[in-house]
């Protein structure tokens, strides 16, 4: 049966690119397959340096993870640092990674562009990133567009031991939905964390209104008809967020001309709080009953093992480390 696996780092509240991208389309998958998916805190440990704060957002993560519908009777939830064999596979294949393939990683260009000072870790991060994938025999990846290049380098990897040992591991694909693969955040760049662009999905309803409220927008009338209405970010959220009728009819509004930008921000806002309502009433339950949380992740550590231990003595193998 197929095997599908994605990681989420614990590195702050949940947004709607995060959701969109990466968590709805992992859930969905969960309910119909063979599904393992982790909170990457070993990940984190390249950007975030406070204890409590891992522990933290961890945690916030597992009930975001729950409440917006993850199955914990189907899914295989844990958290990676509970199946430290990942950091044993992540030398071995580190040994065959080229140091030019992971110069070229956009991700670590654009944060040390942004003057992040670099340690090994963060240059190191795909490898792990790596380990993760084979470690399980993952055939799909779901992720945004921003993790393709990274499942790419596992590929190459893999398809390199593969090579040069015999076979050993499943070579996985990642799976990007287009209609998702970049959401917007509030100033029309990819919603990220790092952009200080978000919306959260599980924020206080004030500070939520007001970043909704807060889009930047152009300067035309509202009277002036907008054939590029559909370029317009408060759309391209809208059409995630509420109904395809809903959406749709405000797109034709923009686009005719009328509709001002102060009505479209507010449907936004009334669809995006309506539509995660029962996510919110889910998770309210859960922080009421953590032990049940902490049980989903020690119960998924245990059978995330199994599997890696398998494959990591399989690897070990094929390398002479037996
Ligand atoms: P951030 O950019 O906010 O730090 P992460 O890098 O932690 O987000 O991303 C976690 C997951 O969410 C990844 O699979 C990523 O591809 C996806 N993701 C993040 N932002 C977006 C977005 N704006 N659109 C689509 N997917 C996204
Ligand atoms: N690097 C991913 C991110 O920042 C998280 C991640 C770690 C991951 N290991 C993974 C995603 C394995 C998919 C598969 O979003």
């Amino acid at each position: 049966m197929m095997r599908v696996l994605s990681g989420i780092q614990p590195s702050g509240a949940l947004h709607l690119g995060n959701y969109f991208g990466m968590m709805k389309p992992a859930i969905e998958l969960g309910e119909k397959y063979e599904s393992f998916y982790f909170i990457a805190n070993y990940h984190s440990m390249t950007s975030l340096f406070d204890a409590d704060q891992r522990r933290n957002n961890t945690m916030e993560v597992a009930l975001d993870f729950l409440a917006c519908g993850l199955d914990s009777q189907k899914t295989v939830f844990f958290r990676q640092s509970e199946v430290p064999e990942v950091t044993e596979l992540t030398w071995i294949l580190s040994t065959l990674t080229p140091m030019g393939l992971l110069e070229r990683c956009h991700s670590y260009k654009d944060k040390t562009a942004k003057g992040i000072s670099p340690n090994h870790g963060l240059f190191a991060y795909p490898v792990l990133m790596a380990a993760d994938i084979l470690l399980y025999d993952s055939n799909v990846v779901p992720v945004g567009r921003d993790q393709k290049q990274h499942v790419e380098v596992t590929r190459d990897i893999a398809v390199k031991f593969n090579e040069m040992y015999g076979q050993t591991f499943v070579i996985p694909e990642p799976l990007i939905r287009d209609e998702v693969a970049v959401v917007p955040g509030t100033d029309g760049q990819k919603m990220s964390k790092s952009y200080g662009n978000t919306i959260e999905i599980f924020g206080d309803e004030k500070a939520i209104r007001k970043k909704i409220m807060g889009i930047v927008m152009d300067s035309r009338s509202p009277a002036e008809p907008k054939p590029d209405a559909n370029q317009n970010t408060a759309i391209q959220l809208l059409k995630l967020v509420a109904p395809v009728s809903v959406a749709n009819d405000f797109e034709n509004r923009l686009q005719a001309g009328g509709l001002g930008y102060g009505d479209l921000k507010k449907a936004l806002f009334e669809n995006c709080w309506e539509s995660f309502s029962s996510a919110r009433k889910r998770r309210e339950e859960l922080v009421s009953n953590l032990d049940f949380v902490h049980q989903v992740l020690v119960n998924g550590a245990e059978k995330a093992s199994a599997v890696a231990q398998d494959v990591l003595r399989r690897s070990k193998r094929a390398c002479g480390l037996d």
